[in-house]
Parts: structure tokens; C-alpha cells; sequence
């Protein structure tokens, strides 16, 4: 059996204070949970935020992670963030190829291939997003386009590094819309990208691959997606920016 993940990317959210307090709000609900068994927490503040977030959750089980990093290993690339920054603080995630880096930072397969070596490089785990626009959709297209991103991307990784990627697929309809995939989109989607896992490398690879489910996703709906037999948890946005609500997400995650 696979475990469960709920990831919370913040985005661009929060001022410091306003994170601090998301984070103590996050470890005050943790507790009320004795312990989790079949669900990995982990969230994804901004990069300034990074470092609380791991002292603070230090004794948690919450992990943390980034919500993008470099295509380079170092060097003068200002502004930007490497991999090997992020393992020096000891952050083991990475959502990388997330649409809105696609869309508004023009971040190409190409590149975000380069972002998953660096991770990987670096003993990050990547979460890699995937999903298709509206009229990719409606137009009937939204299979071609996922087997696209994986393919000029993860999918050129060999085994072991495959083995140590965790996929998100969100539909860029269902992002920030309140529009969620029903759970039967995503069910034959997530289904669709195991079977292309397994005719890459095999069925046990497959088989224990994660693939997360994100777009709108929030407590009403989350038990019924994380219900799906291929749906292994959620990469969750705004709700993920309270705290009671990202909980009631964990519990649907774990009692599911
Ligand atoms: P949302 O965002 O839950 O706010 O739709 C999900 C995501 O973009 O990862």
C-alpha cells in the first residue's frame, strides 16, 4: 500500500508574522492528532519563510519543502536559489514545474528537466506538477498533454531517480478556481499517468509510484478524491493557508 501525502503550497502568502503564526496555528492542530501513520505532511512556504518553518517543525510531523528551485548548480544567477542552498537547510521537497511557473515564468520542459536533476542531485524530492489548460480539456487533448510533460521530463529519469519522485497532477482549470476535477477525472488521469509509469520502467514502479491530486482541493472534497484508487493525497493551495482547514485535509488522508 502506498502512504498518503498532503502537500500545502503556500505560493506567494503570507508576511512574515502572518506565516509564523499560520505555522505555530499548523503545530497547535498537529498535536491534536497522536500520530500519523499512513500520511506524510509536508509544507511549502515561501523561500523566506523556510528556515522558521524548519526549526519550528522540527519535532513535528510536518515536513517542509520549497516551492521552486534553480536549473543551475551555482554561480551568478541572481536572485536565484540552488538545490544544493536548499539541502544545506535541510529541506527535503521541492514542487517544481507547478503551471503557474509555466505560465508566468515561461519555465519550459527543457528546464524543468534540468530543475529535477538538480534536486535530485541534491537528495530533494521533487514534486513535479503536470496538467492540462481548459481548452486542452474540452478539446480532448488533456491525455496527450500530461503524457507530454512527463515524457520530455521525469519520465527520461532512470529507475532509482524516478523512484524518488512525486507527482502532482493538477488540472490548471481547477487551480485556484473552486472548480475541482470530480473525483472520476482525476481517478482516470492518475490512472492514465501509472500506466505510462509502468510502461516505462514496470508495474512496481508503478505500483508504488505517488501521484498527488491538486486544483481546488479542499475538507469537503478531499475524502472523496483521496478515495481513488490511484489518488495518493493532495497538493493543496489555498486551503492550505488554514490551519483547521489543512488539517481536516490530513485527517481525510489518513482515514482514507
Ligand atoms: P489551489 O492550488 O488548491 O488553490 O487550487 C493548488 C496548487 O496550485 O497547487
Amino acid at each position: 500500500m502506498r502512504n498518503k501525502i498532503v502537500a500545502g503550497n503556500w505560493k506567494m502568502n503570507k508576511t512574515f508574522d502572518e506565516a509564523d503564526t499560520l505555522i505555530d496555528d499548523l503545530i497547535a492542530q498537529t498535536k491534536k492528532l497522536c500520530e500519523l501513520k499512513n500520511t506524510t505532511v509536508i509544507i511549502c512556504p515561501p523561500y523566506l519563510y523556510l528556515e522558521v518553518a524548519r526549526d519550528k517543525t522540527i519535532d513535528t510531523f510536518m515536513n517542509v519543502g520549497a516551492q521552486n528551485l534553480s536549473e543551475y548548480s551555482k554561480g551568478a544567477y541572481t536572485g536565484e536559489v540552488s538545490a544544493s542552498m536548499l539541502e544545506s537547510m535541510g529541506i527535503e521537497y521541492c514542487i517544481i514545474g507547478h503551471s503557474e511557473r509555466r505560465k508566468y515564468f515561461a519555465e519550459s520542459d527543457e528546464q524543468l528537466y534540468k530543475k529535477v536533476l538538480e534536486a535530485l542531485k541534491n537528495n530533494i524530492f521533487p514534486i513535479f506538477c503536470c496538467g492540462e489548460l481548459l481548452e486542452e480539456r474540452e478539446s480532448g487533448n488533456h491525455f496527450e498533454v500530461v503524457r507530454s510533460q512527463l515524457k520530455n521530463t521525469i519520465l527520461k529519469l532512470d529507475k532509482i531517480d524516478f523512484g524518488n519522485v512525486i507527482i502532482a497532477y493538477e488540472p490548471v482549470w481547477a487551480i485556484g478556481t473552486g472548480k475541482t476535477a470530480t473525483s472520476g477525472q482525476a481517478q482516470e488521469m492518475h490512472e492514465f499517468i501509472r500506466n505510462l509509469i509502468s510502461e516505462k520502467y514496470d508495474k512496481l514502479v508503478a505500483a508504488s509510484s505517488q501521484i498527488l491530486y491538486g486544483g481546488s482541493c479542499n475538507s469537503k472534497n478531499a475524502a472523496e478524491l483521496f478515495s481513488m484508487s490511484d489518488v495518493d493525497g493532495g497538493l493543496i493551495g489555498g486551503a492550505s493557508l488554514d490551519a483547521a482547514e489543512f488539517m481536516n485535509i490530513i485527517n481525510s488522508a489518513e482515514s482514507g
